[in-house]
C-alpha cells in the first residue's frame, strides 16, 4: 500500500519505534511512579525522557508543564474546559478542525462567546482582523498552526505578539505541524500547546500532549491516582500530576521517545524539505491537468504537506476506493474541519486528500498521478 494519509496518523513509524514500544512491553512496561523496584523506575525515567526531548523540540522552559494525552483532541479539550469560564469570550477561526469547534458550541450553552474569524481561500488569516475582534473579556485566542484541509500555516508568531501585547492567552493546535515545523513556545509567545504524538512525532496513537506555560491555571476535570502525595485525598496541584491521575501509556510513550530522536536526527528542516518536495511536484503536476480541481495556496514556505483535490464531478468516495482499489490509502470528505468547506466551495463534496509524509518518494508520487489519470480517462465508475 502507499500510504498517502499522513494527516490523519502518520504511517509507517521510523523502526526505532516499534522496537521500543516492543522492548517496553517486553521488559519494562510497569507502572510509572507507583513503585520502587526497577522496572517502575525504567517506566518513569523513560517518560522523564520523552519530556526532555519535547521540551528540547519545542523550547519548552520547565519539562514538567508537559503533560500526556491520548491525542491533541484530549489536549485541546484540557486546554479549552480547563481555561475558559461562563463570561469570557474566544478568538478562532473557520479553518479550525471539531476538536476546537466542538468544545467551543458545547461551551457557548454554558455562557462562553466567540468569534470565529474568516480565512481566505487557500486558508490564511488575515492577523489584522484578530486586533478587531478583541474585546475586554477576551480571554483566549486558538489558531490552528497548519491546516489539515488546505495545508495552510498561519503566522503562528505574529499571532502570539498580537496575544502578547493585549495580555491574551495564545493556543496553538499543532496537530498538523508538531514534528514538521519549527515551533518555539518562547518566541511564539504559546501559552498553550497542543499536539498530537501519532503524526508528525511518530509515536503510536494513543500518544498526544498539551504544554501548560506556568502561570496559567486550567481547572482539571480529572482527579484519581497519581503515585505522589498519596495520603492527600485531594488532587495535586502541581504538574504534571494535575492532569496525569491514571496509568501513564508507557510503551506508546516510549515510541513517542524514539519518533523524537528520529527528528531530532534527521533534523526537522529535511524532513520538511522532504515532504514540501513532494508536494510542490504533485501540485505542479496536477495542475496541467484542467480536471483536477487543486485547493490550497502555492506559497510553499506556509505550506504543510496536505493537497486537497477533487477530479471533474466525480464523487470523493468513488476515488477514495478506486485509489484504495489501486493500493493507495487517502482521506475523503470533510475531514473533520466543517467550516473551510463553505469558503472553499467543497461544501457539498468534501475533498480527496493526500498527505504525504517523510517516507514517501517521488515513485508513489508518480503512481499516485497515474491513478488519478485513469479515474478521468477509464471513468471507472460509469
Ligand atoms: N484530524 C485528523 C485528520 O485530519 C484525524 O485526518
Amino acid at each position: 500500500m502507499i500510504y498517502l494519509d499522513n494527516a490523519a496518523t502518520s504511517f509507517p513509524k521510523p523502526v526505532e519505534v516499534y522496537s521500543e514500544v516492543l522492548n517496553c512491553m517486553e521488559n519494562y512496561a510497569a507502572n510509572p511512579g507507583r513503585g520502587s523496584h526497577t522496572m517502575a523506575i525504567e517506566a518513569s525515567s523513560k517518560i522523564m525522557d520523552t519530556r526532555q526531548e519535547l521540551s528540547e523540540l519545542f523550547n519548552i522552559p520547565n519539562l514538567l508543564n508537559i503533560i500526556f494525552t491520548c491525542n491533541a483532541t484530549e489536549s485541546l479539550n484540557i486546554g479549552i474546559k480547563g481555561i475558559l469560564k461562563p463570561g469570557d469570550h474566544v478568538i478562532s477561526t473557520v479553518i479550525e478542525h471539531n476538536s476546537v469547534l466542538r468544545p467551543l458550541i458545547y461551551l457557548n450553552k454554558k455562557g462562553i462567546t466567540y468569534t470565529l474569524l474568516g480565512v481566505d481561500e487557500n486558508g490564511y488569516l488575515n492577523i489584522n482582523n484578530i486586533k478587531k475582534s478583541i474585546r475586554n473579556n477576551t480571554k483566549v485566542i486558538i489558531i490552528n498552526h497548519t491546516s489539515n484541509v488546505l495545508g495552510t500555516v498561519q503566522d503562528i508568531r505574529g499571532i502570539g505578539q498580537i496575544a502578547k501585547q493585549y495580555g491574551i492567552i495564545f493556543m496553538v493546535d499543532a496537530s498538523q505541524s508538531a514534528g514538521v515545523i519549527p515551533i518555539d513556545v518562547v518566541l511564539d509567545n504559546i501559552d498553550l500547546l497542543a499536539f498530537p504524538g501519532h503524526k508528525g512525532l511518530y509515536g503510536p496513537q494513543g500518544t498526544g500532549g498539551l504544554y501548560i506555560k506556568e502561570g496559567i491555571n486550567l481547572d482539571s476535570f480529572i482527579q484519581g491516582g497519581t503515585g505522589s502525595d498519596s495520603l492527600s485525598m485531594k488532587q495535586p496541584n502541581f504538574l504534571p500530576d494535575k492532569f496525569e491521575s491514571g496509568t501513564l501509556n508507557t510503551p506508546g510513550i516510549a515510541g513517542l521517545y524514539e519518533g523524537i530522536r528520529f527528528i531530532r536526527k534527521i533534523g526537522i528542516e529535511n524532513i520538511r524539505k522532504h515532504e514540501i518536495m513532494l508536494v510542490e511536484y504533485l501540485v505542479k503536476e496536477l495542475r496541467k491537468l484542467s480536471y483536477v480541481k487543486i485547493y490550497g495556496g502555492t506559497d510553499y514556505k506556509n505550506r504543510g504537506a496536505v493537497v486537497s483535490l477533487n477530479i471533474d464531478t466525480v464523487d470523493v468516495s468513488q476515488v477514495g476506493d478506486f485509489l484504495n482499489k489501486n493500493g493507495i490509502a487517502a482521506r475523503t470528505g470533510f475531514h473533520c474541519a466543517p467550516l473551510i468547506h463553505q469558503i472553499i466551495g467543497t461544501g457539498r463534496r468534501g475533498t480527496v486528500r493526500i498527505s504525504p509524509g517523510y517516507f514517501n518518494s517521488f515513485d508513489d508520487i508518480e503512481k499516485l498521478i497515474k491513478v488519478l489519470k485513469d479515474i478521468h480517462e477509464k471513468r471507472p465508475f460509469l
